[in-house]
């Protein structure tokens, strides 16, 4: 029961996600149709730049592109490609790990942590920004909040 209702939780945080990613998406398109439009508005923005939630919404966007075949849609480490893996893929949402660790993990790969070399380097694909967003986004789906 307890893990039906969290993978619940995380399938409204993706449908919110995507809910919100197709009015941007209107939003932009709407913006690009018409002609003369006023410049971007700073103000009434669907989430603050700064806040934890842009981060974890862009985190997602990370995630989705990066990460989703091993670790799996609920972060569970049960991705298409995770039966591939031995060590399987980490179950993120129960990582013990702190946000430095993952951030590591994340840009430097499971092999230059004495880890399995089935955990990437995202270094020179990912840009610090995508790297702490990301992390962001395992903290958002993870139990522990440190
Ligand atoms: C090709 C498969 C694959 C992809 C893609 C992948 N990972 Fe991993 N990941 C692994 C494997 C396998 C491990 C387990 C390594 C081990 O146990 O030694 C792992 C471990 C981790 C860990 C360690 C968790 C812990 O508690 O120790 C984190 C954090 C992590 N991955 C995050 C990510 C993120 C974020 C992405 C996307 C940017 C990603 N991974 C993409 C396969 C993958």
């Amino acid at each position: 029961m307890q893990g039906k209702r969290t993978m619940n939780g995380l399938a409204v945080r993706w449908l919110r996600a995507a809910a919100l990613a197709a009015v941007a998406a209107c939003g932009a398109w709407t913006a690009l149709a018409e002609e003369n439009s006023p410049p971007p508005r700073t103000d009434g923005a669907l989430l603050p730049r700064d806040s934890t939630d842009a981060a974890v919404f862009r985190g997602g966007l990370v995630y989705a592109n990066y990460c989703v075949t091993c670790h799996g849609i609920n972060a569970d480490g049960n991705g298409r490609a995770a039966r591939l893996h031995n060590p399987r893929p980490a179950n993120l949402r129960a990582s013990d790990k702190n946000d430095a660790y993952i951030g590591l993990i994340v840009r430097r790969g499971g092999e230059a942590l004495g880890r399995a070399p089935g955990m990437p380097p995202w270094g020179e694909e990912l840009t610090d920004e995508q790297i702490n967003d990301v992390t962001a986004f395992v903290r958002s789906v993870n139990g522990q909040h440190r």
